[in-house]
């Protein structure tokens, strides 16, 4: 059973707590969103699963948000339909109402995925679409010098591909989303080419892996980063980051397409 905490949480994060920065460093990029938007194809009607503060929400047809917490729910704009308040796990919509479904950044949040998934694919006749990063990549990331704690989380979290494509059936494709070195969704792979903006507490906040760790490793990774950073320590490891357009990380898009 899906436990909800007071604000509507649903994931193993409480948004009512960490979430009120979100929509300001989590800003859809529009590259990304070139992806999102081949793997949804023409659908016409499109179901966003833990949608947030409505992210990504312009990529195609009409859209259905679902979100369970309400600050979330809070921050998304004016111009965008009101979510329904639910959760993955126990959709409240009839088999096949919409034509493709996705989910962004969510699926690592969820108390049983493969229940979730499930449920995506029973409301939705063609593709399901997954953002969500691959668990073996999280720790090839220069964070994991400076805070391994929050990627050996982050490793945790994640759902294996596999288990993601057992739960969705039918024919599974996983592609690599290159992240753009500008890129305005703060996740923290977003920040490789740019290590001082991840000293920012709020960027970190509105990345949820940090909200596991405790002072001491928030504490350590700001002190050593920037010790590294005034050396030029930094820059010697990782500075041809500064100058790649583009960053293959562990970012991946997942669609499903139906059995048959
Ligand atoms: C990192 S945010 C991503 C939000 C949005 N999709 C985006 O790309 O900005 C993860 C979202 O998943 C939601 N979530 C967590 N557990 C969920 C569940 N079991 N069912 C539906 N949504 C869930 C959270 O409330 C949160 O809004």
């Amino acid at each position: 059973m899906t436990t909800r905490t007071h604000d509507g949480s649903a994931g193993d994060v409480d948004y009512g707590t960490i979430g009120s920065g979100y929509s300001a460093y989590r800003r859809p990029d529009g590259r990304i969103a070139r992806f999102i938007a081949r793997a949804l194809g023409d659908s016409r009607t499109v179901l966003n699963v833990g949608a947030g503060a409505g992210s990504y929400e312009n990529v195609g047809g009409a859209v259905t948000a679902v979100e369970p917490s309400a600050s979330m729910r809070a921050q998304r704009p004016d111009g965008l339909q009101p979510a329904v308040d639910a959760v993955a796990e126990n959709l409240p919509f009839a088999d096949g109402s919409f034509d493709a479904s996705m989910t962004l950044f969510s699926v690592h949040q969820w108390s049983d995925v493969e229940a979730g998934l499930r449920e995506m694919r029973r409301v939705t006749s063609g593709p399901v679409v997954i953002l969500t990063c691959d668990p073996t990549a999280v720790r090839d990331f220069w964070l994991y010098e400076y805070a391994p704690a929050v990627l050996d989380t982050e490793a945790l979290r994640y759902p294996p591909l596999d288990e993601i494509a057992d739960a969705l059936g039918g024919t599974v494709q996983v592609e690599a989303v290159p992240i753009p070195f500008d890129c305005t969704d703060g996740f923290n792979e977003a920040y490789y080419g740019r290590p001082e903006l991840l000293l920012d507490p709020a960027a970190r906040q509105a990345c949820s892996a940090w909200s596991f760790v405790d002072d001491a490793t928030r504490e350590h990774f700001d002190r050593t980063l920037r010790r590294d950073l005034a050396s030029g320590a930094w820059d010697e490891r990782f500075g041809h980051l500064r100058t790649r357009p583009t960053y293959e990380g562990s970012l991946v898009v997942v669609r499903g397409a139906p059995a048959g």
